[in-house]
């Protein structure tokens, strides 16, 4: 008689374990139960797909829409999911919200002001932003890496490409610091820096349209204020949209990028000294494999945005059906040993890479570049002006934000010798 082996039980979701380490249970999801509707903190129902193959698929699936209008919510719950875009600001008509045909034309006219070129004229402002940053504590001997580190680079890098001046970048940084400390908790303040935010943007977008033909601006909002497609233009609200998402896209991912892979590192020192040894020798090829291999082991985006199904359609032979919301799981489909071999190991020269940590398809992360290149600098500065850079506390201690789609640490402090 052959018995089979006892399913271990079923793990809770979005406990306080779950949100310090989630990958046990995302095996456990991908294994018995690979595309499941759950209840999640919210009260929302909600489908989470957590293999590779079906997560690439849904992320590519035109069926499943942006717009939460597609949401069959029950009566009893509306207004209260925190689904973003419900709430209906006009700064909420943004690429991570809408489908084609707009898409494709939002996301085109910000494609021609979001270059690859800019970003790479960009890089000497972000090394010199990352030098003042860690000037402001080498001294010191200990930090807490995130928010004198990770959470300001992000903020001053993406005001400065937008074109915010100087003097009103902290203002920035506290309507952000606010964004961040509360997500997802209490609703106020939140509002509030959202509103200051969207104020400012609307005036700023204002003046530089008014001075853009005497000036000749070359920063983002310049640039998507002249960006035209076909005689087509942005108006100022969907300029200021497309600011405030590459604002909120690009600012807390980048936070848990720089957060998440500074922990991986220090946890792992054996990988870690083979990129200390390698960038001394002015080798760059492991820093750039390991950046991938990062965003893949921990990536800041946890779950992908919001679908939608626009009809009944089956993912992973499971029958969804038309207004259910699904849940990309990025970090289980990134850790599917269907797809990467010896996936909870964390390799830095891994090589067959293909990881969903910048998303798939139409909604592919328009900000990779830029990310790539804060990550990169910010973690190869760290690990050449602090070489013997270690933690404070035990792992254990460290604390994660427990929110739904954004995986990353409270604090991150750290020891080292002063320099
Ligand atoms: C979209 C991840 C940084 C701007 C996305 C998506 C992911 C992602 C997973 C797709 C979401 C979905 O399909 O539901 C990341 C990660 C980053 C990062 C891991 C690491 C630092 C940035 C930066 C910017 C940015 C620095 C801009 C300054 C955007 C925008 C979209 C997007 C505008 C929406 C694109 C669209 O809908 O067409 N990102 N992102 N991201 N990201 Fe990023």
């Amino acid at each position: 008689m052959h018995d089979k082996p006892p399913v271990s039980p079923e793990p809770e979701l979005f406990t306080w374990e779950f949100a310090s380490d989630p990958y046990p249970a995302y095996a456990w999801l991908r294994e018995h139960a690979p595309v499941t509707k759950r209840r999640l903190p919210s009260g929302v129902e909600a489908w989470l797909v957590t293999r590779y193959a079906d997560a690439r698929q849904a992320l590519a699936d035109q069926r499943l829409s942006k717009n939460p209008a597609h949401h069959d919510e029950p009566a009893h719950a509306k207004g209260k999911t925190g689904i973003p875009g419900e709430r209906k600001a006009e700064l909420m008509t943004h690429l991570l919200n809408i489908d084609p045909p707009d898409h494709t034309r939002l996301r085109r006219l910000v494609s021609k002001a979001f270059t690859p070129r800019r970003v790479a004229e960009f890089e000497s402002r972000v090394q010199e932003l990352t030098d003042q940053l860690i000037d402001g504590f080498a001294e010191r001997g200990e930090a807490d890496l995130i928010h004198e580190f990770a959470f300001p680079l992000p903020i001053y890098a993406i005001c400065d490409m937008l074109g915010v001046p100087r003097e009103d970048q902290d203002d920035f940084r506290d309507w952000a610091g606010m964004m961040i400390r509360h997500g997802g908790g209490p609703r106020g303040g939140v509002a509030r820096s959202v509103k200051k935010m969207r104020g400012y943007l609307a005036e700023l977008i204002h003046r530089k349209r008014e001075s853009l033909a005497d000036e000749g601006d070359d920063d983002l909002i310049s640039g998507l204020i002249r960006a035209s497609d076909h005689g087509e233009h942005l108006t100022e609200n969907e300029a200021a949209a497309m600011a405030f998402i590459l604002l909120f896209a690009g600012f807390e991912t980048t936070v848990n990028l720089i957060g998440n892979g500074t922990y991986a590192l220090l946890d792992h020192p054996e990988q870690r000294q083979l990129l200390q040894r390698s960038l001394a020798a002015g080798d760059t090829a492991l820093l750039a494999t390991g950046l991938e291999e990062l965003l893949r082991y921990d990536g800041p985006v946890e779950l992908a945005t919001w679908r939608f199904a626009t009809e009944a359609l089956r993912i992973g032979g499971q029958d969804i059906a038309a207004g259910d919301p699904v849940l990309v799981v990025l970090a289980a489909a990134d850790r599917d040993p269907a797809r990467f071999a010896d996936p909870d190991r964390l390799d830095l020269a891994r090589r067959d890479n293909q990881h969903l940590g910048y998303g798939h398809g139409i909604h592919y992360c328009l900000g990779a570049p830029l990310a790539r290149l804060e990550g990169q600098t910010a973690l190869a500065t760290l690990l050449r002006r602090l070489p013997d850079l270690q933690l404070a506390v035990a792992p254990e201690e460290l604390r994660w934000r427990g929110g739904l789609i954004m995986r990353g640490l409270r604090t991150l402090p750290v020891r080292f010798t002063p320099a």
